[in-house]
């Protein structure tokens, strides 16, 4: 950098009294206070034939060009390899912390925000290290060269020159800090543009069922609008930059045509100089010029900074401790004592209270109307959530004690909605386990009943399954999530089955794959199957977040009211 801003200066300042001096035969006159060398310098030059000069000055200018450029590509090409360093690392940190955000993080924040924070931000950061960051030294120091060189030149007009300056850095402050605020709407803009994407393009079906299509264009397009007009409202800001600077250059320039233009006149400076002192303030402006935009690039990096540094600096609400423990394989029951939970304190508690023992090896089925809380009560078992009151362990280990590793590495959980990867059958099965060999994968798939329809798949095990599993059917869908299930071998289950109807071929095989990955295990099922509720060892009656009965089927039906109604009206036989 500034090697290139000397040879900027150097070209400059060299080229033009050499040509005074061979097309005008002119000696190169300086002022007197230059220092010595360069006074040395100039006698050398002013000894040399104008003739010979000339033969001469070729050779400078490739010279100096080759030179020049060749640590100008070396220079940018190290400062964009930093950038893009510093990017992909803000990248990767932000995809870490969001990784690492506990559950409430998920369910608060919206998908596309996110994405947008990684993706869109991230770019604003990007365009002022790349280019701004670049340009602010680059420039900055340019501009001292030529302010050297024009005050070695001529101090007083250059004293008075450089007294203007800060007139016009007013205005382009100013306009920074209006285009801050621009900035910062149109991210949020584009994190609802995100969001709109994310959500009719993930919901199209319920798109194109209820014909909202129309509809779904319209409020993309008006938010897609409204970023528009940030977007030009900024850029009418900007533009105005450079008509300023140009302005105040105009400014410079008369005053030195006027004044030492005289002075040239009166033979008391040489036309050379007076050429090199104007170049030297000209050449000042485009440099001055770019950092009006280096100016609006970081005001825009710094607002999505803020964005960014929102997330980096956001604790997960749920964390291991320090001195975690490693819990051991569970041996001898998971233990709710008298647990008391809620997602926020506005909305009131989920669990009142909850007093449960399951023993190693029993399954125990949890029955209860909608929105009871019973995904919520096993959601507390792999620490998705913590109690506010109360706790919950596994052989006497509170699990707030015990590493996330250690804890989540025994649960197995079987979801209400079954989440597939854009990957292949065989990544799906195997997540988590990577390194699990082929026979491990197809032996857990026969288990899951789930080979058969993977072997008539165009790839079989390599076949890919599209984004959320499109290309596979629900009950299919189910099976290879129980085959992900039994090839992690977890020693708790948890097993949140669906509502919804499978027709009865699906259903029979569901229920098989079930059985198999049941067996051995401690199980904690949130039951809707009559056959799942009548194997278990002990049912719990969950009503508005409190334990309202627990006992087996045929003791339940006499003793609970509650039981007997969801008996009758929603168990699936
Ligand atoms: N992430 C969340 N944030 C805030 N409230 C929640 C959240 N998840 C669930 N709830 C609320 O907590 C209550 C219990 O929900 P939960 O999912 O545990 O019910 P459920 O018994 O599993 O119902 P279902 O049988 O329909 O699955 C509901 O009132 C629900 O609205
Ligand atoms: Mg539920």
């Amino acid at each position: 950098m500034l090697v290139t801003s000397i040879f900027k200066g150097a070209e400059l300042s060299m080229l033009v009294p050499l040509m005074d001096r061979i097309l005008n035969q002119k000696k190169i006159i300086v002022p007197d206070h230059l220092p010595e060398f360069l006074n040395k310098i100039v006698a050398q030059l002013n000894a040399i034939e104008p003739q010979a000069l000339l033969t001469f000055l070729p050779f400078v200018i490739l010279g100096m060009l080759l030179l020049k450029h060749g640590f100008v590509y070396l220079y940018q090409y190290l400062m964009n390899d930093i950038s893009q360093q510093v990017m992909r690392d803000v990248r990767s940190q932000l995809y870490n912390k969001i990784q690492s955000q506990s559950m409430d993080f998920f369910s608060k924040k919206r998908t596309g925000e996110l994405i947008s924070r990684i993706t869109h931000d991230v770019q604003l950061i990007e365009n002022a290290v790349s280019y701004a960051v670049t340009d602010l030294f680059f420039q900055g120091f340019s501009i001292l060269i030529y302010i050297c060189i024009a005050f070695s030149i001529h101090f007083k007009a250059a004293a008075i020159i450089f007294l203007v300056f800060p007139l016009i850095a007013l205005p382009i402050s100013q306009l920074g800090r209006r285009l801050r605020k621009i900035a910062k709407s149109s991210q949020e803009r584009m994190a609802d543009i995100n969001s709109i994407l994310l959500e009719t393009i993930g919901g199209i079906k319920v798109v194109k069922a209820f014909c909202t299509e129309r509809f779904e264009m319209d409020r993309f397009h008006g938010k897609n609008h409204q970023f528009y007009k940030l977007k030009m409202k900024s850029i009418k800001r900007t533009l105005l930059t450079n008509p300023l600077t140009e302005i105040f250059g105009a400014v410079c320039a008369i005053i030195i045509i006027l004044w030492l233009g005289r002075q040239v006149m009166h033979q008391e400076l040489s036309f050379g100089v007076f050429v090199l002192f104007f170049a030297s303030i000209m050449s000042t402006i485009s440099p001055v010029k770019k950092m009006g935009n280096v100016n609006l690039l970081i005001q825009q990096a710094l607002s999505a900074n803020e964005r960014i540094y929102e997330i980096l600096d956001r604790q997960p609400t749920i964390q291991e401790k320090l001195d975690a423990l490693e819990l051991p394989t569970i041996r001898e029951r998971i233990h709710f004592e008298n647990v008391w939970f809620r997602y926020d304190e506005e909305s009131g508690d989920v669990l009142k209270g909850i007093n449960l023992e399951v023993k190693v090896g029993e399954l125990v089925a949890i029955v209860g109307p909608t929105g009871t809380g019973k995904t919520t009560l096993a959601n507390l078992i792999p620490r998705f959530y913590d109690p506010y009151k109360g706790r919950v362990s596994i052989d006497r280990t509170d699990i707030r004690q015990v590493t996330f590793r250690s804890l989540r590495r025994q649960i197995g959980i079987v979801a209400q909605e079954t989440f597939l990867f854009n990957d292949t059958v065989r990544a799906n099965i195997a997540y988590g386990c990577p390194q699990i060999s082929q026979e491990d994968v197809e032996s857990a798939a026969k288990k899951a009943y789930a080979h058969d329809f993977i072997m008539k798949m165009p790839q079989g095990y390599d076949t890919i399954i599209g984004d959320r599993g499109f290309r596979l059917s629900g009950g299919e869908k189910q099976r290879i999530a129980i085959a992900r299930a039994i090839v992690k071998n977890p020693a708790i289950l948890i097993l949140d089955e669906a509502t919804s109807q499978l027709d009865s071929e699906s259903e029979k095989f569901v229920q098989e794959a079930l059985d198999l990955l049941m067996q051995g295990r401690t199980v904690i099922a949130i039951a809707h199957r009559l056959s799942t509720i009548k194997k278990a060892d002990k049912i719990v009656v969950l009503d508005r977040g409190q334990v309202v009965g627990i006992g087996r089927h045929d003791e339940l039906l006499n003793s609970s009211p509650l039981y007997r109604r969801l008996y009758e009206t929603q168990f699936q036989t």
